[in-house]
């Protein structure tokens, strides 16, 4: 499967007086998905924003909404998400019970659906419910918080979901303390979309933020996956094109 670097800034540190200024700022600079973090004070130590917020931001931008819950619980939530025009719906899998049913939901929506863990949180839950998701979401921070650093530990789990995903149509984000310096081994681990809130959003201009987003692709196209080779060093299936563009 073919898969292009996509990068997705978070609006979280974005300016919030001026946020539909900034969306369309990040809009211009290249940026190929907007990624919304949800955050309830529960499931994560802080509260951001809610539906109403996606809902109205929106109309402002032609782009991809990748919004990430980190609420709990998500299933009474997902169709006001939904409503408000979310493309792709992320649920924790440490924020319920169900994650089976929870996937099967947003889908059942009309969306694509992803599921994030924790940096303490094995891949193995993901292993049953793998058909069921469009996009895996690797923290690579605690979430709750923009500018952290980035958690060496993943990449380990970033290889290992490469490795699971094989061929299927499925994406695989990493987020938190992502920027231009380690972009190039994110993408060489597997991750093929890329979420950075500080590091793009750093100056004020939508020219700084171009800036930032190419020099975080460039990076990323750098260190992709070179061959028709697995990240496990396994020899390419026939016809298999893992990580080529
Ligand atoms: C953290 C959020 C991230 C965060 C990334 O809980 O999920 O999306 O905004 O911010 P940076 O890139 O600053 O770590
Ligand atoms: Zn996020």
């Amino acid at each position: 499967m073919t898969k292009e670097i996509l990068i997705a800034p978070s609006i979280l540190a974005a300016d919030f007086a001026r946020l539909g200024e900034e969306i369309a700022a990040i809009d211009a600079a290249g940026a190929d998905w907007i990624h919304c973090d949800v955050m309830d004070g529960h499931f994560v130590p802080n509260i951001s924003y809610g539906a109403d917020v996606i809902k109205a931001i929106r109309p402002l931008t032609a782009k991809i909404f990748d919004v990430h819950l980190m609420i709990a619980p998500a299933d009474p939530y997902l169709k006001a998400f939904a409503k408000a025009g979310a493309d792709v719906i992320t649920v924790h899998a440490e924020a319920g019970v169900h994650l089976d049913r929870s996937l099967q939901a947003i889908r059942a929506l009309g969306k694509k659906a992803g599921v994030s863990l924790c940096p303490a949180t094995p891949e193995a839950v993901i292993e049953y419910v793998i058909d069921r998701v469009d996009l895996v979401l690797v923290m690579t921070v605690n979430p709750g918080f923009g500018g952290q650093s980035f958690l060496e530990s993943q990449f380990e789990k970033i290889r290992r979901i490469r490795s699971l995903i094989g061929d299927r149509p499925i994406r695989l984000e990493v987020d938190g303390g992502i920027t231009r310096d380690n972009a190039a081994a994110v993408t060489a681990a597997g991750a093929d979309t890329l979420v950075a809130g500080s590091a793009v959003f750093r100056g004020k201009s939508s020219a700084d933020y171009a800036a930032n987003i190419a020099a975080i692709r460039g990076a990323a196209e750098a260190g992709r996956v070179p061959k028709l080779q697995d990240v496990s060093g396994r020899p390419a299936r026939l016809g298999e094109t893992a990580l080529i563009r």
